[in-house]
């Protein structure tokens, strides 16, 4: 939620001392943190040693919905059978799947969205390492008038508040991906300052 990258190989070291599995919602990794878009694991150079991982297809994926769990076969099996989510919903329709499979193989095979992802967030952001950047306004309400203001500018941006993020800690948060030109960050740059003085937060 705050675009802060676990330390997953520290995690790693106090799981392997205590004899701890590790289970990782990497939603907010997949697809652009590391090389190839592998996730956190990547990030770290960990690849193959967390025990589960959960993901979404549905957010640098391509916004399909739908998402995965990866572990090891026993797991898998385990959740085959007793994970309600995955027995009673229908299926994912098969051309969900196919897109967030082909949302894979163009990362794969394209490190430079990633990067580009990066590269914009870090440029035009003051994060310096992850794509969500939220812009902390502490007030619920606020948050939510600026992010009606920037939608009337034509800027999707969506106020968080509590019980998403704990109370006083509102927040427009702000996703930037690869397709994003500088043209348009810069767009959202001035109207975010526009809206900001129109709401006494910005100069
Ligand atoms: C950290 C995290 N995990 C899981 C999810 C749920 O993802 P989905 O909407 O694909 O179920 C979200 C959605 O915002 C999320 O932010």
């Amino acid at each position: 939620m705050d675009g802060t990258i676990a330390p997953l190989s520290d995690i790693k070291h106090l799981a392997d001392k205590y004899k701890a599995l590790i289970f990782v919602d990497d939603c907010h990794g997949t697809g652009f943190l590391g090389r190839t878009g592998r996730g956190t694991e990547e990030h770290f150079n960990m690849i193959g040693t967390i025990d589960i991982i959960n993901s979404t297809l549905g957010k640098a994926l391509g916004g399909a919905a739908g998402g995965y769990t990866t572990g090891s076969k026993a797991l898998i099996n385990l959740l085959r059978q007793r994970s309600r989510t995955f027995l009673f919903p229908n299926t994912l329709p098969p051309p969900i799947v196919a897109s967030g499979m082909k949302a894979i193989d163009l990362i794969e095979n394209n490190p430079n969205l990633p990067e580009r992802v990066l590269e914009n967030a870090t440029t035009w952001f003051y994060s310096d390492n992850h794509p969500i950047c939220p812009v902390m306004l502490g007030d619920a309400r606020l948050a939510s008038q600026f992010a009606d203001e920037m939608l009337k500018r034509g800027i999707y941006v969506i106020g968080f508040s509590y019980l998403v993020v704990p109370k006083d800690r509102a927040r427009i948060r702000v996703q930037v991906s690869a397709a994003h030109s500088k043209a348009d960050l810069k767009r959202f740059i001035e109207a975010f300052a526009e809206v900001g003085r129109q709401f006494h937060v910005t100069k």
